[in-house]
């Protein structure tokens, strides 16, 4: 079930989405404008990275175009192959996955998937990641002479940093900081991607600024992992897995909540279990300027159209006529 109410499959996809599946291919999506710190968007609703590919491979089902910005699946400097399969398994009310960042690297995404899809007419947030904080220069001064249409990036810190046996980046306020700091050649504006499995959220969101963050995503997966008691063999290849989908939107809501009440100057994308423009709507008023739809877009791939047309819609029946009315309302003072 829903938040308003209706049955929904396993990934949270209610039996609206699943008939609007039928009912049409790439519903224009009507503008609705917002603006994550210096970057404007047309629409709030963005892709999460990850869960909409490389390049243009959604392009059939959403008109890309229309929604506010695809955020493209992390890549790194070099290729990289990714974890051992299996790489997802189905869980309560979403998924795991250690799919381990596969990638061909920066520089065949610039030349292979990247034209596909600026000529969908998307605007174009890309993800990068690195194991050091060399990775993550290096991966950045690649993007430096990228198109226009790459209008910001998005940098996955819940990444092993192999120079600290101790953990993710995204854990470690100064592996934060060192990791956005050695970013800056990209050139654009950079949102920190950070993790909700960080115990206190807020020392990292400064140092992701000390480093020259215009704005944070929240959250990635929540980590997990499962085990088949039958056979006592771990169900990823990886062992552990991050947690994503309907079961962690309140996580969302919360790490959205809590980091727009502490540093309401700082610009939030809100990720993590939006199935619907309700959902979406909710991490906006917890603060959130921009929102992406995961893990619902495996269940169908209509879904970030669907939702940016859907909140559109929500918008209307709620008397919203600026997104600046709804963006952190909860906590009753305007956010930027
Ligand atoms: C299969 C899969 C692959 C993902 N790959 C990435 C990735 O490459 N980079 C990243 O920053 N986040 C990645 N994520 C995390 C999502 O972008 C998102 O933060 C998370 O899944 C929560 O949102 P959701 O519940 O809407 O999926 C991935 C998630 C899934 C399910």
């Amino acid at each position: 079930m829903n938040a308003g109410g209706e049955a929904t499959d396993r990934y949270g996809a209610s039996s609206r989405s699943r008939w609007f599946r039928h009912r049409s291919a790439r519903t224009p999506i009507p503008a609705l404008p917002t603006r994550v710190g210096s970057v404007e968007l047309r629409n709030p609703v963005l892709t999460a990275s990850g869960t909409a590919g490389h390049g243009a491979e959604l392009a059939s089902y959403v008109d890309l175009a229309g929604l506010g910005a695809v955020v493209t699946k992390s890549v790194s400097a070099d290729p990289w192959p990714g974890n051992a399969a299996p790489r997802v398994h189905e869980a309560t009310a979403g998924m795991l996955n250690a799919v381990g960042l596969q990638g061909r690297g920066v520089a065949v995404w610039l030349d292979e998937e990247l034209p596909p899809l600026l000529a969908s007419g998307a605007a174009v947030v890309a993800s990068i990641w690195g194991r050091s904080i060399d990775d993550y220069r290096r991966a950045a001064d690649l993007l430096a002479d990228a198109p226009a249409g790459v209008v910001a990036v998005e940098v996955n810190l819940s990444c092993p940093n192999v120079e600290d046996r101790s953990g993710m980046f995204a854990h470690s306020a100064e592996a934060t900081e060192a990791a956005m700091a050695s970013t800056a050649g990209c050139g654009r504006p950079r949102w920190a991607k950070l993790s909700p499995n960080a115990g206190d959220l807020v020392p990292i969101v400064d140092a992701a600024v000390r480093g020259g963050a215009e704005a944070v995503t929240l959250v990635n997966t929540v980590m997990g992992m499962a085990i088949d008691p039958a056979t006592r063999t771990y169900r990823l290849g990886n062992g552990g897995g991050g947690l994503s989908g309907a079961a962690i939107h309140p996580v969302a809501v919360r790490a959205v909540h809590d980091v727009a009440a502490a540093r309401p100057e700082v610009p939030i994308v809100g990720v993590g279990g939006v199935t619907d423009a309700e959902g979406a709507a909710e991490l906006l008023v917890a603060g959130a300027s921009a929102v992406q739809v995961g893990t619902a877009t495996f269940a169908d791939p209509r879904a970030p159209g669907r939702i940016a047309v859907d909140l559109v819609d929500w918008c209307r029946r709620h008397h919203i006529a600026h997104l600046t009315d709804l963006i952190g309302a909860i906590h009753g003072h305007p956010r930027p």
